[in-house]
């Protein structure tokens, strides 16, 4: 049960995305769309740094796994192969009281947990976009916007081990787009209908299964914790029989303790040889592998992990929220995140904006550093504003260039967390936040 304490800090971080520039609601001049949403200057460089972080831990620093970027349209018959044409359903059901939709799987008692009225039978709706390729009426082929991004890595595995001199086992990497027409878009970015995936589809020997199906599941747990400030609240957790997805023999998600209760964050799927096998079937290619050093011939059985960039930027955000009460009595709210992930390292502040040596000397140093980070710089209004501004879009540092600095090029820099303050030689900045970046 979500008590309201919980759910107003969801309300409390949508309003800090839109009042910052983080997310806003999409089409919102039309009334908004449910279940879209758009990126401001301040969200798309921070997920822009989520993704980076993502493909250099799991693609740029292993040799083992491979990156491709593939279309979100696909061959139609990609969607029959995978079983998501037949299987990728939801059941929606309607309160008669309220007329409110919910997804019935996640109900338990056939009540609406709106008003507590009846809910009408379940419905069943295929949840695939559909659109239509060429342009002369009668003519036109129906398609699906890619249900899952994991899909393409299939499609080109074969195309990656001919071309690449990787062997197998091997990773194929990709973050992509990915659509579903869910019946019940919620929670903000939890839920919602055109959302980005982070996936590795890890190519193994079937005797290899449980060793490499291990790895993933610790590997992907211990990246997550890595990324937050409360890792007590990240578990894994077991699918039950009836919880399995059409195509997984076995699966653990990587779950986040929400506002609403314990959710998914990542899947780590046991998808044996499902994907490889049936899109042999329906291609009538061979899909199998040859081991270059055995010979032995085989169709390779896949660990997948897949997550949502979305979904993770939002639990990044719910556990970075934070508010501190002040001696003066105001209330400082900042989000504590990770300073590899936050949009601006550091802002540079000249401490007046109207005193033209102050800011001469701020925009060296903020030119200096922006060859190497993404930094923001604030002339505006009175320092206080500045801090609270950067606090509030999670900037770890700010530099301050005051009258002191002038006479011995020394600059304060005060840090996000707790305040603090000290004082540095204006030349030794550049090291300063190599390190601290380091530390994280
Ligand atoms: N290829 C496997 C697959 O797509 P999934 O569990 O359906 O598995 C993987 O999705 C991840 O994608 C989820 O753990 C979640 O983080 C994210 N995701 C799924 N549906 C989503 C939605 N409607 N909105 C936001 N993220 C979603």
């Amino acid at each position: 049960m979500v008590n309201k304490k919980q759910s107003d800090l969801v309300k409390k971080i949508v309003s800090l995305c839109k009042r910052r520039g983080i997310v806003f609601q999409n089409s919102e001049i039309y009334g908004g769309l449910a279940g879209f949403y758009d990126y401001g200057p301040i969200g798309s460089l921070t997920k822009y740094n989520l993704k980076n972080l993502w493909w250099k831990t799991f693609v740029l620093d292993r040799s083992d796994v491979v990156g491709i970027d593939g279309t979100i349209i696909t061959h139609p018959q990609v969607w029959h192969a995978s079983g998501h044409v037949k299987n990728f359903n939801d059941q929606l059901a309607e309160c008669k009281k309220c007329h409110h939709r919910f997804r019935t799987d996640f109900i338990t008692d056939n009540k609406c947990p709106d008003c507590g009225g009846p809910l009408t039978e379940g419905r069943t709706y295929n949840i695939l976009f559909e659109t239509s390729i060429g342009v002369v009426e009668g003519e036109k082929t129906k398609a699906y916007l890619r249900g899952e991004a994991c899909q393409n890595i299939y499609l080109n595995f074969k195309n990656v081990a001919d071309s690449t001199r990787i062997k197998v086992p091997f990773g194929i990497a990709q973050i992509g787009k990915a659509f579903r027409n869910e019946v019940n878009p919620k929670n903000f970015l939890y839920r919602v209908r055109e959302f980005e995936q982070w996936d590795i589809e890890y190519f193994v020997h079937p005797d290899q299964m449980d060793k490499w199906y291990e790895y993933w599941k610790q590997t992907k747990l211990n990246w997550y914790q890595s990324l937050v400030n409360n890792s007590k609240k990240i578990r894994l957790r077991q699918h039950t029989q009836d919880e399995l997805v059409f195509y997984a023999k076995k699966a653990f998600d990587v779950e986040y303790q929400a506002p609403w209760g314990w959710s998914e964050w990542e899947g780590i799927h046991w998808r044996a040889d499902y994907d490889l096998s049936q899109h042999s079937k329906f291609s009538h290619q061979d899909l199998s592998y040859t081991d270059p050093i055995t010979h032995q011939k085989y169709i390779p059985h896949i660990v997948e992990t897949s997550g949502g960039v979305d979904r993770t930027f939002f639990y990044l955000l719910l556990d970075a929220y934070q508010e501190e009460q002040l001696d003066n009595g105001q209330t400082r709210t900042y989000l504590k995140l990770d300073p590899r992930i936050s949009a601006y390292k550091i802002c540079v502040i000249p401490l007046a904006s109207n005193k033209e040596k102050l800011v001469n000397q701020a925009k060296q140093i903020y030119q200096q550093l922006q060859k190497r980070y993404s930094v923001d710089w604030d002339d505006s209004s009175n320092i206080g504003k500045k801090y609270r501004r950067q606090d509030e879009i999670g900037t770890p540092w700010c530099l301050v260039v005051d009258y002191q600095s002038l006479e011995d090029q020394t600059v304060t820099i005060r840090n996000r967390d707790d305040m603090s303050q000290i004082r540095i030689d204006q030349n030794k900045v550049d090291q300063w936040l190599t390190k601290q970046l380091q530390k994280n």
